[in-house]
């Protein structure tokens, strides 16, 4: 029996992505689809406790090396990958719901290797975990790209306080890594998106790269 279509938005805070994601779901959903929204980290249990880390700029200064830092959000990361797969991603597929989530982990891939934990370690977790069937591959990663610059001046426009990873000095090192990711994860069907454009026109185009995938409820 065919699962539902699983998509991944990926991208640097500050490409639009949730923005993007929603307007894609408005435009692709009814029709016979059921598109069903989710994201990581997630707003529960492990999910829960990253967001509060995250908002804290965890750890505090001088309390252990950017490396030690990084393997740490790396297991945390994973772990609500994991729970989020079994109690949310496969019970949703196997009903042939298709779904859209904010972020995967291609974004373990590309923020904690920029935080600087080997990104072949990384991209080896995952294909264990997926070999493993701990979590899924996505049929498809939607890379939103901007530049920094344009990162860095819409982060300014939300007006919002800034988490740990929406810092200047961090988002050069994110943008190298996301362009890595065809590299390191060559099983994975990845696509990188124009987000500089206007929002109706990368809409559109998004929406183009996902609607062959997506898979109708059964009659
Ligand atoms: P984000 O998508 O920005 O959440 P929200 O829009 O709800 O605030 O994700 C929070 C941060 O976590 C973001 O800076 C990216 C980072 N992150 C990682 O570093 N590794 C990961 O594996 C994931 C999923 C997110």
């Amino acid at each position: 029996m065919t699962r539902g279509a699983f998509i991944a938005f990926e991208g640097m805070d500050g490409s639009g992505k949730s923005t993007v994601m929603e307007k894609t779901m408005f435009e692709l959903s009814g029709n016979g689809y059921s598109i069903r929204w989710t994201a990581e980290p997630t707003h529960q249990g492990t999910g829960k406790h990253i967001r509060d880390r995250l908002n804290a700029k965890w750890p505090p200064k001088g309390t252990m090396s950017d490396l030690a830092a990084a393997a740490v959000y790396t297991r945390l990361f994973f772990a609500d990958r994991i729970e989020h797969n079994a109690l949310d991603i496969q019970p949703n597929l196997s009903k042939r719901i298709n779904i859209f989530t904010d972020r995967s982990y291609g974004s373990t891939v590309a923020y904690q290797s920029a935080q600087g934990y080997p990104i072949e370690k990384l991209a080896g977790e995952v294909e264990w975990l997926v070999g493993k069937s701990m979590i899924e591959r996505p049929d498809l990663m939607v890379v939103l790209d901007v530049s920094v610059p344009t990162a860095l001046a819409r982060l300014a426009k939300t007006g919002k306080k800034p988490d740990k990873f929406e810092d200047p000095e961090f988002l050069p090192k994110l943008h190298e890594a996301y362009g890595n990711l065809p590299k390191y994860l060559p099983n994975d069907r990845i696509e990188f998106v124009d987000a500089e454009r206007p929002l109706k026109e990368v809409v559109v185009d998004v929406c183009s790269r996902i609607r062959p995938l997506l898979v109708k409820k059964a009659a």
